[in-house]
C-alpha cells in the first residue's frame, strides 16, 4: 500500500500551491493524494498519448482558469510520459514553476525521473520540444511497480540494459539473473545515470552515451506514430546500434551476440511490422543529435565500454553500414 501521508508531508514542505497531474492508470491513488494535499487533480490520457502540444495546452488552460501563479507547483504522478509532459509544462508556465515527480513505472524510476530532461513529441519526431528543468523533489515508492504489465517491466528493463552496456558489464549479468523489480537494481541504474549526468549536465559530452539505442529507438517510435512502448523501441535500437558497432569492427561477435541474447531474454516483444528503412532513416536525420541532416549515434567497444571518437561520445554514421545493421536486426 502506497504511503499517501508521507508523500503529502514532503509536498507540503515545499510550501507551494499544488496541482496534481496523473496518468489515467493511477486515478484511484491520485484521488487519495489530491485529497491529502488539497490540490486539484487533472487526469491525462495513459502513457505516451499525453506527450503532445494539445495536452500541454489542456494543463496550461486548467492552471490559468484556477488562478495558478508563479508560486505554484505541478506534481506529476505516472511514468516517464507524464513526467516529461508535466516537467516541460512547469518549465514554461509563468516562465518556470516548481515541479515534483512521482515516477510509477520501472522505466521512470530507473531513468526518466533523473537528469532534468523534459519533452513532448511532434509528428516530426520524438521529444522535439522540451527543456532541462529538474524536479524540485522526486518521490518514489516501489509498490507502484506491482501493477505493471510484463510489457512495461520489459520497457524498464531495456533502460537498465542500456546502463549496463554503457557503464558496467557485471550489471548486465545481474539483470539476467532474476527479478528486476528490486530496489538495489533501481539504485544501481540511478547511480550510473547520475554519475554520467554530473560529469556533463548539458549533454555536450559523456551524457550523449545515455542516448545509446535512442537514435534508432526514437525513429522507431516516430515511425509507428508513438504506439510502441519507448523502452521496447530502445531495445530494438540497442540491437541495431550494437550490430553497427560490430560491423564497424569495434565490438566483438561474441559480445554483440550476448547483447542480442540479453535484449531478447528481457524483452521478447516484437514490432507490428518490419520498418521501411528509408522512412526510418528520415526520422533519424531529424533526431536531435543529427547535425546538418547527418545521422549521429553513440557506439560500443565492449559491454560496459562505450566507443570514444577522439574525445567525442557520438559520431556521424556510415549510412551504408547502418543499413546493414538495420537489415541484420529486422
Ligand atoms: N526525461 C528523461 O530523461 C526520460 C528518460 C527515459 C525515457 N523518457 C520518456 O519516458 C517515456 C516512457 O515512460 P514509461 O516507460 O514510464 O511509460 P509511460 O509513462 O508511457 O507509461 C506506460 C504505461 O504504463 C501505465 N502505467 C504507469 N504507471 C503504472 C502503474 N504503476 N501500474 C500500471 N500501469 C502503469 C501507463 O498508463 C501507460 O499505459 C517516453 O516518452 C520516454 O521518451 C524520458
Amino acid at each position: 500500500m502506497m504511503n499517501v501521508t508521507n508523500f503529502a508531508d514532503q509536498i507540503a514542505s515545499l510550501g507551494k500551491k499544488n496541482c496534481l497531474i496523473a496518468d489515467g492508470a493511477l486515478e484511484v491513488y491520485a484521488k487519495e493524494l489530491a485529497l491529502a494535499i488539497k490540490a486539484p487533480l487533472l487526469i491525462m490520457p495513459r502513457g505516451e498519448a499525453c506527450k503532445t502540444r494539445a495536452q500541454k495546452e489542456v494543463i496550461e488552460d486548467f492552471l490559468f482558469a484556477k488562478g495558478f501563479g508563479r508560486d505554484s507547483c505541478l506534481i506529476a504522478l505516472g511514468g516517464g510520459s507524464v513526467g516529461d509532459l508535466v516537467g516541460f509544462t512547469a518549465s514554461t508556465y509563468c516562465r518556470g514553476i516548481a515541479f515534483v515527480n512521482i515516477p510509477t513505472t520501472l522505466l521512470a524510476m530507473v531513468d526518466a525521473c533523473l537528469g532534468g530532461k523534459t519533452a513532448i513529441n511532434t509528428p516530426y519526431g520524438k521529444n522535439m520540444l522540451g527543456s532541462l528543468w529538474p524536479a524540485a523533489l522526486t518521490l518514489m515508492d516501489i509498490n507502484f511497480l506491482k501493477t505493471l504489465s510484463p510489457l512495461e517491466i520489459s520497457a524498464g528493463a531495456m533502460e537498465m540494459v542500456k546502463h549496463a552496456l554503457i557503464a558496467d558489464a557485471e550489471y548486465l549479468e545481474e539483470l539476467l539473473g532474476g527479478s528486476l523489480l528490486r530496489l538495489d537494481l533501481i539504485q544501481k541504474s540511478l547511480a550510473i545515470k547520475e554519475g554520467i549526468c554530473k560529469k556533463d549536465p548539458l549533454e555536450e559530452k559523456e551524457r550523449l552515451l545515455l542516448n545509446f539505442g535512442h537514435t534508432v529507438g526514437h525513429a522507431i517510435e516516430a515511425y509507428f506514430s508513438y504506439t510502441i512502448s519507448h523502452g521496447i523501441a530502445v531495445g530494438f535500437g540497442m540491437k541495431v546500434e550494437s550490430a553497427y558497432s560490430h560491423i564497424q569492427g569495434w565490438l566483438s561477435k561474441e559480445e554483440y551476440e550476448r547483447i542480442v541474447y540479453a535484449i531478447d531474454l528481457l524483452s521478447g516483444f516484437s514490432l507490428p511490422s518490419i520498418p521501411e528503412l528509408n522512412k526510418l532513416k528520415g526520422f533519424m536525420r531529424l533526431d536531435k543529435k543529427a547535425l546538418q541532416g547527418v545521422i549521429r549515434t553513440s557506439a560500443l567497444e565492449a559491454i560496459g565500454k562505450p566507443k570514444v571518437f577522439g574525445g567525442a561520445f557520438c559520431a556521424p554514421c556510415n549510412e551504408r553500414l547502418l543499413e546493414e545493421a538495420l537489415s541484420m536486426t529486422f
